[in-house]
């Protein structure tokens, strides 16, 4: 019988379990659930008979994919599929995907959640800052940059956005004014807000320089990868300006530095951005469904490795 692995170190909400359930058992497979697993051993060991499988934010190593003789397709019920292993993938035969799209809302809404947290002081009562008038750049305008230009506009702030692989006419359609280097909209900004894959490109690439453009009160929002900081650089830039604030929804790794910046940072205590049952449904039961056309009728739409 054809096995579907749901491997999710954060799980979904259960009514996302329940309509993946639903999908892969009315096609007669099989679906086997691994949450909250504590090591890779766990993971290893889950994967060893799984045809299909679908993962968050889980490593999907090439220890994992080797291990997962039977395995045919890996759906990351998500965007960013910085955590599996392409290379290893392509080498067994596995198709890899994403969902793009699918949680892109909530993590919007999450980036003006902390936003507005920020501004008004954590809720402590003290006079704060308004977002409307203020100029946001959104770095990279996809799916979740899109959202949180539309967003944005409702709090009345002008929105611009920074995208290479997007043409003028593509980014003033979906609602942003278009400018041509980061360096130019980090220069302009308020705030910023971080939608850029980890690539081996972009990994470090937010550094003491770029930042430092930033206007007086600058607020850095990421909710992408903490990869794609130059956290020691991050550290020292909010060492040298008293006036800028870094909020996150991925820890870094030198969080523990901050204790130095109060009042000027926040972290959550686990990536949430994308942690809604609207989103775990949208992801999940698109990963789903992508696994049953695939193994029905090869289709491959949402394939990223080669
Ligand atoms: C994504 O790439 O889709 C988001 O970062 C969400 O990741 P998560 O599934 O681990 O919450």
């Amino acid at each position: 019988m054809t096995k579907v692995l749901i491997a999710t170190d954060k799980p979904f909400a259960p009514v996302a379990v329940k309509g993946i359930r639903e999908i892969v058992e009315a096609q007669g497979y099989e679906l086997a659930l691994l949450e909250k697993y504590t090591s890779p051993e766990e993971l290893i060991a889950a994967v060893a008979d799984v045809d299909a499988m679908i993962i968050r934010s889980d490593k999907a190593t090439k220890e994992v994919i080797d291990a997962a003789k039977k395995l045919k397709v890996i759906v990351r019920a998500g965007a960013g599929y910085d955590n599996i292993d392409l290379q290893a993938c392509t080498d067994h035969g596995v198709v890899a995907m994403n969902t793009p799209g699918q949680n892109s809302n909530a993590v919007a809404e999450l980036v003006f959640g902390m936003a507005v947290y920020l501004a008004r002081n954590f809720y402590n009562g003290k006079s704060g800052h308004e977002l409307k008038g203020k100029k946001i750049g959104v770095h990279a305008y996809g799916n979740v940059g899109q959202n949180v230009g539309r967003i944005a506009k409702g709090f009345g702030m002008e929105v611009y956005a920074f995208d290479p692989f997007m043409t003028d006419e593509q980014i003033k359609a979906a609602g942003a004014t278009p400018l041509h280097s980061a360096e130019e909209m980090y220069a302009m900004c308020d705030y910023v807000s971080l939608h850029i894959p980890a690539t081996e490109k972009t990994k470090k690439s937010i550094n003491y320089e770029l930042l430092n453009r930033m206007p007086k009160g600058a607020v850095l929002i990421n909710t992408a990868r903490k990869e794609v900081i130059n956290e020691e650089e991050l550290v020292k830039l909010m060492a040298d300006r008293p006036d800028f604030k870094y909020i996150s929804d991925i820890a870094p790794d030198n969080a523990a530095e901050y204790a130095q910046f109060e009042g000027r940072y926040f972290f959550t205590p686990k990536k949430m951005g994308a942690q809604t049952e609207e989103a775990n449904v949208n992801a999940g039961l698109a990963a789903a469904r992508q696994i049953v056309a695939f193994l029905e009728h090869g289709d491959a739409k949402f394939k990223v490795n080669k």
